[in-house]
């Protein structure tokens, strides 16, 4: 299949793009650069650095490179910062997957993979979640991937469009080979902050609360393998041969982990301490986000390879040891 990767430069995307090449597909990247990482993307994938809604360009892209399906993975992702700026998410996490779905209705390419999250979810949601609970989000962030699950259902109905919706869990953990991984700018997620701290390059990091009503008092996680996130996807290009079909799948192990059995896994993992203080909690954070995937385990025969938190770790550890400045591509 020949596959158009928007995003393909980012963390998510670019180790799909890996899987869809191991796989035998053509992937095609398309990224602006904005957070995403030139040295991400090999040098002899076809790259375009260009923007979602540049119509005329992608239109291009689409049929120069014969495009039948397009994976999209360049959404932004700072909850915090989609409260504070809610229109800069919903431009680029809603208004631009727009104009792309337009431009590939005008190409005639019917079929989409779409990267959306557990946060479409609401706060009473009782883990372990399932696909069928109801779409209550809590943040901008979430409200823009609920809007793009929303559209593509109607876009199923009444063009025959075919698209699969993964709701991620935590995805983290780096490719095996250890040339790509996590590089955040700023990073706010737990994993690579914790590496970061037993690398020395921060002093210290905050536990953002530890009165949750959960086994330890910290939050608890679904953290999945960024391979398995992808290997997910590939799993589904054969049901979206079908005309009109919409997909829905969770993504985690099932298996939760709480902050501090993180950062205790970091330090066994690297043999280092995470020096940490206590803080208050994180506003947005739910208690315990967790998936049942069985549906994805059922229908597309996935099963994740790294299934423990110390085999995910070993592998961000592995690359953030060997690239501490990430791609170092800042000014
Ligand atoms: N945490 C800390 N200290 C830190 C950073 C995080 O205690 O310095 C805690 C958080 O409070 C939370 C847990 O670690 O309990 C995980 O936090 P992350 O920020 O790593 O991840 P989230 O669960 O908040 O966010 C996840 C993804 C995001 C995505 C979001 C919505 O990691 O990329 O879900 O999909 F945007």
């Amino acid at each position: 299949m020949n596959v158009l990767v928007v995003g393909g430069a980012g963390y998510i995307g670019s180790h799909c793009v890996r899987q869809l090449q191991a796989a035998g597909h053509k992937a095609v990247v398309m990224d602006s650069l904005v957070y995403g990482h030139r040295k991400a993307v090999s040098p002899e994938t076809p790259f375009y650095d260009c923007d979602m809604a540049d119509r005329p360009a992608l239109l291009e892209i689409l049929k120069k490179e014969q495009i039948e399906l397009v994976m999209h993975f360049a959404a932004f992702a700072y909850v915090g910062e989609s409260m504070s700026d809610p229109l800069k998410y919903y431009d680029n996490n809603v208004a631009k997957p727009l104009s792309l779905l337009q431009t590939m209705r005008e190409a005639g390419v019917t079929k989409f993979v779409f990267s959306s999250s557990c946060t479409v979810l609401g706060e009473e949601a009782e883990p372990p979640f399932t696909e069928a609970m109801p779409l209550r989000p809590i943040s901008a962030y979430g409200q823009t991937k609920a809007d793009v699950e929303v559209i593509l259902e109607y876009c199923a109905k009444a063009y025959g469009m075919s698209a699969a919706i993964f709701r991620y869990f935590n995805a983290s953990g780096a490719n095996e080979a250890g040339d790509i991984g996590e590089d955040h700018d700023p990073e706010t997620h737990l994993i690579p902050i914790a590496i970061q701290c037993a690398l020395g390059q921060r002093k210290q990091m905050y536990v953002f609360g530890d009165d949750y009503p959960t086994p330890d008092g910290t939050c608890l996680r679904d953290y999945v393998h960024v391979d398995d996130l992808s290997r997910a996807h590939i799993a589904a290009f054969p049901k979206l041969e079908e005309e009109g079909v919409l997909l829905k799948y969770n993504l985690g192990t099932g298996t939760p982990a709480s902050v501090l059995e993180i950062i205790k896994t970091v330090e066994d993992v690297s043999g280092l301490p995470v020096p940490y203080e206590l803080g208050p909690r994180r506003s947005g954070d739910v208690p315990a986000a967790y998936a049942d995937s069985k549906k994805a385990k059922e229908e597309l025969g996935w099963e994740p390879q790294y299934p423990t938190i110390r085999s995910i770790i070993e592998t961000a550890w592995k690359w953030h040891k060997a690239h501490p400045k990430g791609y170092d591509d800042r000014d």
